[in-house]
């Protein structure tokens, strides 16, 4: 058996004392944009590590990009069923995950396929291409927005927020006037402080939600949710609920990841000046840059949970049946054996293969989508300020800790 395979094995790894001396997951970013520096050493060591969970469990890290490629490709030895008990979760608030992700995150099999079949018509490349004059249009709104506002500004909340939740409204086409709903809920879920506050905010979205489907049935056109109402709901393959939650799935992929990215993202190019004014020099490196920064920034590092479904033997190390497997893309995507240099943001690279979208059957159902937004916003927003800088010295940039996904809470800027 090669040391990637991911074929099921009788023999079964003694599971870790309880008093094993192991690393607590996660671990914390010290720099906003590299990932917790423990992760080298354990990718340097071994594919697989054993870590400790916040509830006691244990669990596998995967940190080298080979296998973490191809256990996101096996789903059926690698479970994304967040109904099962052993799945790992690693903090109190996502036990509300199953409830909201339940009908694309958390299905395996066909269930899941029929559920992307339903939406992936509207995230082709060719679509979201379509979708580029609109996305352009709502940056030039925003930014005429940043540029009326007194310096410092907070590019997170002018910027960061309001593009995919008013990007994404546009495209299920409900109003306009409901995006900040949806920023404040997609936060709230991903980003309350405990189950109850994540629960109820959860709930409010999917009740406001349910209300929108039934007001939308009179008001048809061509639009996401419109499809889903005549192909779906009205043929009795999906209740209202369900179609609720499949636009709850829609806001957790791309609301937060996508701000998370805004804000990461125009740091990251503030802080590396050179890598800016080749994009400044040649607009068609652009492109390019938002790829090496999914790569660099992987923000969606702790959202790749799984759980094996049966003994399992990868690189030398026996999973067993219920272990919960964690595939960190930061990890993978700095991993020496599949990029050069890893460590050093470099536009020009290739970072082709990157695993910062996932990889395999749950892949990122909006990475098109993602591109072209911050591909337009990025382009549009240096091109427009050419002397953006940020307004706070680079120490005193407030990362978010202890939440699902990476990012900013805030970017206060200046020009
Ligand atoms: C901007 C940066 C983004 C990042 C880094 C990101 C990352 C990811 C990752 C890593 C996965 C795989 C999860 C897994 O394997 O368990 C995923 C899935 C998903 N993403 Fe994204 N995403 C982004 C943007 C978006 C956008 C804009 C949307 C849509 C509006 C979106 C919608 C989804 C959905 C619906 C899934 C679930 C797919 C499935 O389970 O079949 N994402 N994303």
């Amino acid at each position: 058996m090669s040391d990637t395979s991911t074929t099921p094995t009788a023999a079964s790894a003694s599971a870790p004392a309880a008093s094993e001396d192991l690393h607590s997951y996660p671990m914390r970013r010290g720099c906003p944009y590299d990932p917790p520096a423990e992760y080298t050493g354990m990718s340097e060591k071994a594919p697989l590590s054993r870590v400790r969970l916040y509830d006691g469990r244990i669990a596998w890290l995967v940190t080298q990009h080979k296998e973490t490629r191809a256990m996101f490709a096996d789903a059926k030895l690698f479970s994304s069923d967040h109904d099962n008990p052993a799945f790992p979760i690693l903090a109190e608030r996502e036990k509300n995950f199953p409830e909201f992700t339940q009908e694309l995150f958390g299905l395996d099999g066909e269930p899941h396929r029929s559920r992307r079949r339903m939406l992936l018509p509207r995230f082709t490349n060719k679509q979201v291409e379509r979708l580029r004059p609109m996305i352009q249009a709502v940056a030039d709104e925003l930014i005429d927005e940043l540029l009326s506002h007194e310096t410092p500004v907070d590019m997170v909340a002018v910027l960061g927020r309001p593009l995919p939740s008013r990007v994404i409204c546009q495209m299920l086409g409900i109003s306009y006037e409901e995006h900040e709903l949806f920023e404040v809920h997609a936060q709230g879920i991903m980003q309350a402080p405990d189950l109850e506050q994540a629960v109820r905010a959860g709930q409010e979205l999917l009740d406001y939600l349910v209300q929108v489907v039934d007001a939308k049935q009179h008001d048809l056109g061509d639009d996401l949710l419109s499809t889903l109402i005549t192909e779906q709901l009205n043929t009795g393959a999906l209740t209202s609920i369900e179609v609720s939650k499949l636009m709850v799935a829609l806001l957790i992929g791309g609301q937060e990841t996508t701000t998370s990215m805004i804000g990461l993202g125009t740091l990251t190019l503030l802080e590396h000046p050179d890598q800016l004014a080749l994009i400044r020099e040649d607009p068609s490196l652009l492109p390019g840059a938002v790829e090496e920064l999914m790569r660099f920034l992987s923000i969606a590092d702790l959202t790749t949970l799984r759980v094996a479904t049966a003994d399992v033997e990868v690189a030398g190390q026996t999973i067993k049946k219920g272990d919960g497997v964690i595939l960190s893309t930061a990890a993978a995507n700095r991993d020496a054996r599949a990029f050069e240099a890893p460590d050093s943001f470099d536009i020009r690279r290739s970072s082709q293969g990157h695993l910062a979208f996932g990889h395999g059957p749950h892949r990122c159902l909006g990475e098109n989508l993602a591109r072209a937004e911050l591909e337009i916003l990025f382009g549009t927003l240096f091109e427009r300020i050419p002397t953006l800088r940020l307004a706070v010295p680079m120490d005193e940039v407030s990362m978010k800790v202890d939440m699902t996904l990476e990012g900013l809470h805030d970017l206060p800027v200046t020009w």
